[in-house]
């Protein structure tokens, strides 16, 4: 396995962060006005695949949130159809259907912005109780799996060692570029991020451990799912590879070369449906998408440092498939909830990385996004900006870009790294920042990402991986606020560089990459709301 070397998509990939700024005077470039005639159908079938219905059994699930969140888990299932059918329930499903008027829309456990959902669900597994070794694809419309691929029994089973299954995940560009133009491209990896941590979390649920296998090359995940099957996708909008989740004992996780030999002796089978009649190039996404594509590199291994678990808190004693399946995005907040400052803490806590709880044991990584908090109402808390820093080591390189005299004082419980930095009333700055948006305001807090974009210069494809972590801090988020009887949305509409005004960043080391807000929802009366599948 080659270590990485050179860096060719620098340049491309500094462009394409630039040009796809928000900026106050001018909105990075979008379609202008939304072809409704044409827009993407949210979800891709392969006609031609046998499908294998899925089970319905999550109800039955009892594990609490509280135990799953702390990385507490339940003695792990057998891997099975049917446990693999409350995996994806509890991840990639449908949550339900909302109408208003002649428009039906579907929610899903995952979030997306604009729920447009470019991102696919894929798994891989050797023969399991009710399911043939193979590659499926997930259609959540209908929760069934479609056969993508037949793959020789033995020669799969043995590179799957019988101790796990990978889950995997693709995007469709095009999905989110409809509405979004260049911008899209970076929803597109949060969402990637979202998912990650929803599979994570489920798999928890199950007591089945994640691990992202982050030695595998781009070619290896498409050679696996299929995604470099050309003539399947002939017509059709491609997809791009993201990641292969190992769910799973995690020291077993196989290495790519026996399972893409495997894949490509397989027996594939459907063809993907065409999504839109017509569509827009966006050739910054091109140019991003090949400067971030991702080698084979050497597993990320970097031991953390040991953090006390996270306590058992009986407010958030729920089901998990309750809160799995009730998260929502906040269309408004009421603009006065206060939070009480040990909801705030409990909130913050699993934003640090954890070996045990998901979605954290999904990453071997280290820690490299860092909460930039606008706190507004969480009681005992003066208003203004807060850091969380989730890795100590971030604190002189972020002192250094800051710049200014921060106070940095620490604040909260001596579990969680959290530092006061400035004074001030932020809700018309956090307002501002989020392209004017009123949820940024009226929340309890808002937050940006800093990320370590220095990082994304030396290895190009870890500016997808950046983003991916902005979506899982931000699912981590939404689970914890439904949870408190709160509820989060994500931002995606920010202007970037009025946000690093406000850190008095001095240079482009620390990129803010996605934002969140937090508060007390205000519900849109006028939508129904239907079960997400007829049963
Ligand atoms: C990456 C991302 C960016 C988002 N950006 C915004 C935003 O700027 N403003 C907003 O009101 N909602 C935003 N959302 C929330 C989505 O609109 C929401 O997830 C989607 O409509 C699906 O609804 P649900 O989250 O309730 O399932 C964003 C969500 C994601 C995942």
């Amino acid at each position: 396995m080659g270590a990485y070397a050179i860096p060719e998509g620098r340049g491309a990939l500094v462009e394409y962060h630039a040009r796809s700024k928000h900026r106050l005077n001018r909105y990075a470039a979008g379609p202008g006005r939304l072809d409704w005639a044409n827009q993407p159908n949210p979800f891709r079938e392969f006609a031609g695949a046998p499908r294998f219905a899925l089970a319905f059994d999550a109800d039955a699930l009892l594990v609490r949130y509280n135990e799953v969140r702390r990385g507490a888990l339940p003695p792990a299932r057998p891997l099975s159809r049917e446990t693999l059918s409350t995996l994806l329930e509890l991840s990639l499903a449908l949550s339900a259907w909302k109408e208003s008027g002649s428009a039906r829309w579907a929610l899903r456990c995952n979030p997306s912005s604009g729920n447009l959902h470019p991102t696919e669900g894929y798994i891989a597994c050797p023969s399991l109780g009710g399911l043939p070794a193979g590659v499926y694809h997930y259609l959540s419309r209908d929760h069934v799996l479609e056969q993508r691929a037949k793959i020789v029994e033995r020669e799969w089973s043995e590179a799957f060692h019988g101790s796990g299954v990978f889950a995997g995940l693709s995007t469709i560009h095009w999905r989110e570029a409809w509405k979004y133009g260049m911008r899209a491209w970076r929803y597109c990896q949060h969402d990637a991020g979202h998912a990650i941590a929803a599979i994570a979390y489920a798999a928890a649920a199950m007591g089945w451990a994640t691990r992202m296998a982050d030695g595998y090359s781009d070619e290896d995940i498409a050679a696996i799912l299929g995604l470099d099957r050309l003539e399947d996708f002939h017509g059709a909008e491609g997809e791009t590879p993201d990641v292969l989740l190992w769910v799973g004992e995690p020291s077993s996780m196989p290495a790519p070369q026996p399972l893409v030999a495997a894949a490509h002796g397989g027996e594939w089978q459907g063809r993907a449906n065409r999504l839109s009649e017509r569509h827009v190039e966006w050739h910054d996404i091109d140019a991003v998408h090949l400067a971030t594509l991702k080698p084979r590199t050497y597993p990320e291994s970097i031991p953390r440092p040991a953090r006390p678990a996270l306590g058992a808190d009986p407010r958030l004693d729920l089901p998990f498939a309750t809160i799995a399946r009730r998260r929502r995005s906040a269309v408004d907040f009421d603009g006065f909830t206060r939070m009480a400052a040990d909801a705030f803490h409990t909130m913050l806590e699993p934003l640090m990385p954890s070996s045990d709880a998901p979605p954290w044991n999904a990453l071997a990584a280290p820690a490299r996004v860092h909460p930039l908090v606008m706190v507004h109402r969480v009681e005992d808390y003066e208003p203004g900006l807060y850091i969380l820093l989730r890795d100590g080591a971030a604190r002189a390189p972020l002192e250094r870009s800051m710049g200014r005299e921060w106070l940095w004082e620490r604040r909260g419980p001596a579990s969680l790294p959290l530092y006061f930095l400035l004074p001030y009333d932020l809700r018309d700055v956090a307002q501002l920042i989020c392209c004017h948006q009123h949820i940024a305001s009226d929340a309890c807090f808002a937050m940006g990402m800093l990320a370590h974009f220095g990082d994304a210069l030396d290895e190009p494809w870890r500016y997808r991986a950046l983003f991916r972590e902005c979506g899982m801090l931000g699912q981590v988020l939404y689970l914890e606020a439904e949870a408190a009887g709160l509820r989060a949305t994500g931002v995606g509409c920010y202007f970037d560089d009025e946000m690093h005004h406000l850190a008095g960043l001095k240079d482009d080391a620390w990129q803010s990459l996605y934002h969140f807000t937090v508060g007390a929802p205000v519900e849109d009366g006028r939508l129904l709301t239907r079960p997400p599948y007829a049963r």
